[in-house]
This record gives C-alpha cells, structure tokens and sequence, in this order.
C-alpha cells in the first residue's frame, strides 16, 4: 500500500480528534499542536510505554522531572547560548526566513547538515539560488533558544529548556546520593522542550513545543565494554555507518554481534540502538521503516563524541527519529567549572573519586514517535472499505467498546451499561449504542480500539457477550465475570482466539 503523505496524516488526525493545529480559531500558531480526546490517550500511553521499559522494568535506571525554566548559567555552561544554533537565510525583497541545509538540501539535493555559513554562501553564489524567484540577502546563525523573563518587570533573562538533559546533569549529585546508584547507571526524563525553529513543517515532525523522553547512561570512564550486550547480539539493524556513507555505500542489515566484528560500533552505542529500535518494534512499529545512522564528523553537535540515530523512514523521507549521543564527560566537566561545586562520584570498585562519562543518551520526541506509531498502523482494508489503525493495544487511545446489538430494547441497554460502567474501572472503555452494529465497528476500526464487546439477547440469559478483535473481525463468546482479566491478558500479548471459544460465522 503507497504510504499515506504527511498531509494527509494530518488531516486525518485532525478530523478523528487526535491532533489539532494550536489557536486554530485565529488562524493557527506555526510550530505548536494541539492533542485532543483521543491524541491525549495515544501520547499519554507513549509516555507510560517509554517509562515503563526504561524505568520501572530496569534495574539499572532511576527517573526525575527538572523544571522547564532552570537558572541561565546551565546555558551557557553547557554551551546552549553560544552553540545553539542553526543557519538562517533572509531573502532580499520580503524578507522570509529560511533554514539554510533545509533550503540546499532541496534546492541540490545533498546532504547539508553540518555545513559552515561560508560552504552555504558558497554553494548560494555557484549554483545562484533563489527562494521563489527572490535573491538571498543574508546568512546568520540562530539561536533556537525561547527567551523569557523571570520576576518582576523587566526580570531576569531566562531560557525555555531546549533540552531536558541538562536538568539531569545540574542534579547529578543529588541523584545519585540519594538514589544510591552504582556505575553502570542511567537517568531518565521526560519533558517539555522548546525550540524556536526556524522553519517547524512535517506536521508533528518539527515543532517549536514538544515532548523528550530522554536518558543520560553513565559509566566508568576507563571501562567501556558493555555488560549487557550479549541481549542483543542476534539484534538485527540496518547500519549505516559515516564510512558507508562517505563510500557511496548503501546501508546493510546485520545482527549487532557482526557489526561489532567489523568494529563498525562501539558495545555500548550498539547495545542503545537495538534496545531503543526494540522499544518501537515491540509496541507494533515495523523494523523495515527503521535504520541506524551514524553522524558524518561535521553534523555532531558541540558535545558530542560520536553519534548514531535512530532514522524512520517517513513518507518524506529517511529522518532523525530519535539521536543516541556519546556526550562523554563534558556536561559534568563543563557544570563543574562554572558552578565551582565538585560532581564527582566515589567508585567504590576502583576507590577512586571519577567523573563518569555519558556513554548514551538516548533522546527521543514524543511527537515523532507518535507519527511512527501512526503511520505504521494505518492500513486501509479494502474488503471493510474503511479504515483500520492497528495500533498495539497498549498505545491504542481506547481499550474496549461496548454496544448493545440495538439500542431500543432497554434490557439490552441496561446490562451493557453494566458491563461498561464495571470495565470502567479499569480500562478507558467507550459505551456506543447510535447507528447500525457495523458501523459501530468501522468507527472503532478507525480510531484504533482493538476489542469491541456486544451484548445480545443470549447475554442476558447466559451472561456472556460476543467480543470481536479489529485485526481479524474474528469473534468469539466469553463470560461476562472473565471480561475483565481476560481483557488484561490480551492487553499484555495473549492471542485473541485464546481468550475464548471462537464463533463461526
Ligand atoms: P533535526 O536534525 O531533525 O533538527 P535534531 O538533531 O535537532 O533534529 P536532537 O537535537 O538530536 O534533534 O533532538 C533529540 C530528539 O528530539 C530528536 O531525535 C527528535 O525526536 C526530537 N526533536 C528535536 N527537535 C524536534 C522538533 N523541532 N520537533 C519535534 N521533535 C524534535
Ligand atoms: N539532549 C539531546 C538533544 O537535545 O539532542
């Protein structure tokens, strides 16, 4: 099936109440959305995914929630204020801004992450770009912090967190004293970001607020091999290293174990990428949209020492889905010169005081994994004419509908409002009583829910019902006093013809 554009998957989501363009009523705010009834379960079910896999299930790593606005001098010693920035071009006549390895990344077709304002001009001046038909005035760099003020009048100037990170290395100490972590250990957020883009397109791909799900993994500094490898040895990913790239080679599928063999990647940063792709794949997205990309020397940003993403293959193309940065020991380094306090840690295997270095850090926006999760459950069943978003029944925003067969006969009402009103407790359930029953099914189809209940005249004399999976449209007949646990056993991977007898239709 051709793959739906990203327009229309804004539309679409518009229209089933998932996402909204921000202050649409006066004629909408470029660069921020708004979630609605159903986005909100989706995004919040993300969230809880992530934290769940990353926090509660590991041993290895604790979580915190920092502020969004935090004292200036974290920017400017972890290198926001002076880094920060992206290259703008300013056309000569209307004076539009434009990102500048967006606008030759179009314009040439090449790759332009990375490249200095004098390789733009450059390229600007041989090829004698235009922006629609305009001459380009100007190249500078952009600060993509949001500035505000903090107290009274005037105040003090402050930023927008562009990143959560930082907030983990300012706490740093506190964590892990209290905490009582031991090296190998990770810290986990997630978080409003806020960046002030240039140019926000693509939908939710890039915005200007948004959501980060992020980790910084320390370790000892003199110790790089990875304890926990041998999870992902047999891992399949498709690598795509800086030499295959900078060799015009095309980017292989191979087991993790192999691309250690080549020493393609480190231990460490190839163990991140398997379990992060794992994340996605495990809740329903598929392993042939994804790909590890090593960054070429010039595209690392100011921290970091080397870096893979995790790319997705969107409908405009291969993109940074989520970046797994080597940031060493320079924001513990960089915090504890402007701060004058000490953020070492006593390693008790060595007896030594260390500052351990950031091997990984994961960072991932919720709202590009929430596209990913999108797009990979979209299917239109042409048998159904309609519809059908497959999402993993942890993500999908409702559990469980429950319908009478019709609506007229108020002991059927009655005990499916029963049935609702007690699986309520537990699960986000929706009660549909309006239309015929397959339209009922063709609405839930379209939003996701993966199970709808029904509830007939044989209900009332055997308290049974008939519950009817999306994927399949296949049936089967359980017990009202079972709906609850048998729901909870599907929601955590049990097959649906396992839940009970099937019905031949
Ligand atoms: P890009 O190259 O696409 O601008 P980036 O390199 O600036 O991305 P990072 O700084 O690595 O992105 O940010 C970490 C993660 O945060 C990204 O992988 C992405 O998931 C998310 N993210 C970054 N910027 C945005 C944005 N403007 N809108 C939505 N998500 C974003
Ligand atoms: N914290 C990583 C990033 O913002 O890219």
């Amino acid at each position: 099936m051709e793959k739906l554009s990203i327009e229309d998957m804004a539309v679409f989501c518009k229209r089933k109440g998932f996402v909204y363009p921000n202050s649409e009523i006066y004629g909408g705010f470029s660069g921020f959305w708004d979630f609605g009834h159903l986005g909100v379960e989706l995004k919040n079910n993300i969230k809880n995914e992530w934290w769940n896999y990353h926090v509660t299930q590991r041993e290895d790593i604790v979580g915190i929630d920092g502020s969004i606005i935090t004292h200036p001098k974290v920017w400017e010693a972890s290198g926001h204020v002076a880094n920060f920035t992206d290259l703008m071009l300013t056309t000569k006549k209307t004076k539009t801004k434009i990102r500048a390895d967006q606008f030759i990344e179009e314009k040439l077709n090449i790759a332009a992450d990375g490249l200095t304002s004098e390789e733009i001009n450059k390229l600007i001046k041989k090829h004698k770009l235009k922006h629609n038909g305009e001459d380009i005035e100007e190249l500078k760099d952009f600060n993509l912090m949001f500035e505000t003020s903090v107290g009274p009048d005037k105040g003090q100037t402050a930023f927008l967190r562009p990143e959560t990170a930082q907030l983990i290395f300012t706490d740093f100490r506190l964590v892990v004293d209290n905490a009582r972590l031991k090296l190998p250990f990770g810290i986990a957020q997630i978080g409003k970001g806020f960046r002030n883009e240039i140019s926000p397109r693509d939908f939710l791909f890039r915005c200007r607020e948004f959501d980060m799900m992020e980790i910084e993994y320390f370790v000892h500094p003199d110790k790089d091999e990875c304890p926990l490898i041998r999870e992902v040895l047999n891992y399949e990913l498709n690598f795509y290293s800086a030499e295959m790239q900078e060799k015009g080679k095309k980017p292989l599928i191979m087991k993790v174990k192999d691309a250690l063999r080549r020493n393609m990647i480190s231990e460490w940063h190839a163990y991140w990428l398997a379990v992060e792709q794992k994340w996605f794949t495990d809740l329903g997205a598929k392993s042939e949209n994804f790909r590890v990309r090593q960054h070429l020397k010039k595209e690392k940003s100011h921290y970091a020492l080397d870096t893979w993403d995790l790319e997705y293959n969107f409908p405009f193309g291969w993109k940074e889905l989520e970046g797994i940065a080597n940031r060493t020991d320079f924001d513990l380094q960089q915090h504890m010169q402007a701060s004058g306090k000490d953020l070492r840690i006593y390693d008790e295997e060595t007896k030594d005081k260390i500052i351990p270095h950031v091997i990984a850090e994961p960072s991932l926006g919720v709202e590009r994994a929430f596209l990913v999760f999108m797009f990979d459950a979209y299917v239109y069943d042409k048998k159904r004419n309609n519809v059908v978003l497959k999402l993993n029944p942890k993500l999908a925003p409702v559990k469980v509908a429950v319908f009478p067969l019709v609506s007229n006969k108020p002991q059927l009402t009655k005990k499916a409002i029963e049935v609702y009103s007690n699986l309520k407790k537990y699960f986000n359930v929706f009660y549909d009583e309006s239309g015929s029953i397959g339209r009922r099914y063709a609405r839930q189809d379209e939003i996701g829910t993966p199970l709808c209940i029904t509830i007939d005249f044989d209900s009332i004399k055997k308290n049974d019902v008939t519950i009817r999976d999306r994927n399949s449209t296949k049936q089967i007949r359980v017990k009202i006093k079972d709906l609850g646990h048998k729901i909870w056993e599907y929601m955590n991977g049990v097959k649906f013809e396992k839940l009970g007898k099937t019905i031949l239709k």
